[in-house]
């Protein structure tokens, strides 16, 4: 994979602490919680100086309970997203959209207004939500699954018809929106649209993914499990003529030492705040089984993200293997986010760049 030399590099992003004890369902922490603006900010622009390529958030609107209450405390995305590109040059910035609680018109619009902010910088990953607690709140009811995703897919040919059409000329109309000569006004920057991104692994997201999303984020259960995701994603979009990216979430953790960093990674899970990682899990199965193979204690780090753990050397091998397994960009979770951005900048990038894994 690394060999074709049309391949862009590995893409950096960082899963951004917007929400509260983003890095890992656990008690343990070195430091006070990330999720506060002036943290994300701090953390942003020392991401764009260490030449990370995305910030990438979490869409959250209650938390997890436990001790920890798990993520409830957030920063809504969209807004998030806008002050982070007012502030920022470079760096790409994703919004994270739950498609129960948009219309796909005003998404679209805000959308728009977001990338002219950052001057074609933003993206959007549409989700179709599953906490039913979260919509229950909203007096909002969870579609069975395969319908979730039926409705995901009209959400998105909207989106595009609003991007791409003659403004005031677009028309919809399904079981679960009506559009009528849809007018959003500016369009998009980037062209012919901001990436589009989705965050299934289902049958139905593998099929709406290939269709009609640019990038799949997926979360497999182990690094050589990898491969098996990226080459379906890939290949199921070739057969629609298309071609999809893919990003996975690694828990990048690196010590001096192996043994450093695999004990730290111990305290985190042996601090597992175990009724929030309950019902996390048991949240994110119903209706799917996308997760089956996770234990409670995988999903302890991240929520379900892959150990990357070890020496730099070793990490920065490891983030090379996804790369040559078929991943296109990375979500990096990390356990103390601003120290450990300025860290990786001048220590894993320059080891990356070594291994042409990064330009
Ligand atoms: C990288 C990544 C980011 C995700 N972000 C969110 C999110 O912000 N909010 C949310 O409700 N679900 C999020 N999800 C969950 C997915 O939308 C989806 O529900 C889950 O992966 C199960 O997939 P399935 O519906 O195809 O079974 C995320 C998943 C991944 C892998």
């Amino acid at each position: 994979m690394a060999s074709q030399p049309e391949r862009a590099g590995l893409q950096l992003g960082l899963f951004m602490p917007n929400c509260s004890n983003m890095y890992a369902i656990s008690t343990y922490r070195t430091e006070p919680d990330e999720w506060p603006y002036e943290s994300n900010k701090k953390i942003a622009l020392a991401a764009e100086e260490a030449g990370l390529h995305f910030l990438f958030p979490v869409s959250r609107w209650r938390g997890f309970g436990g001790k920890t209450n798990y993520l409830g405390t957030s920063l809504e995305t969209m807004t998030w997203a806008s002050a982070l590109l007012a502030v920022t040059q470079k760096i790409h910035v994703y919004s994270t959209v739950h498609i129960p609680v948009f219309h796909p018109l005003v998404a679209a619009k805000m959308g728009a207004s977001l990338d002219h902010i950052g001057n074609g910088r933003w993206g959007i990953n549409i989700v179709s939500g599953w906490s039913k607690e979260e919509f229950g709140m909203m007096g909002i009811e969870l579609l069975p699954h395969r319908e979730r995703y039926q409705r995901t897919t009209a959400f998105i040919e909207i989106l595009k018809g609003l991007w791409t059409t003659e403004p005031g000329t677009f028309n919809h109309d399904s079981p679960w929106y009506h559009i009528e000569n849809g007018y959003v006004m500016p369009q998009p920057v980037h062209k012919p649209h901001p990436p589009i991104a989705n965050a299934g692994i289902s049958e139905e997201a593998k099929d709406l993914v290939a269709r009609l999303c640019d990038v799949a984020f997926i979360g497999p259960p182990s690094i050589e499990g990898t491969i098996d995701l990226t080459r379906e994603f890939k290949e199921r979009a070739r057969q629609y003529g298309r071609t999809v990216r893919c990003a996975g979430y690694p828990f990048v953790l690196w010590r001096d030492s192996e043994k450093e960093a695999q004990d730290e990674c111990r305290r985190i899970v042996g601090h597992m705040d175990t009724v929030a990682v309950e019902n996390w899990a048991r949240g994110l199965n119903i209706g799917s089984g996308s997760f089956d193979q996770f234990t409670l204690e995988m999903f302890t780090l991240g929520a379900g993200a892959l150990p990357v753990v070890g020496t730099a050397e070793q990490v920065a091998l490891k983030l090379k293997r996804l790369y040559d397994l078929g991943m296109d960009g990375v979500l990096m979770v990390f356990l103390s986010y601003h120290e450990d951005t300025v860290r990786f900048g001048k220590e894993i990038m320059p080891l990356l760049r070594q291994l042409a894994v990064v330009a």
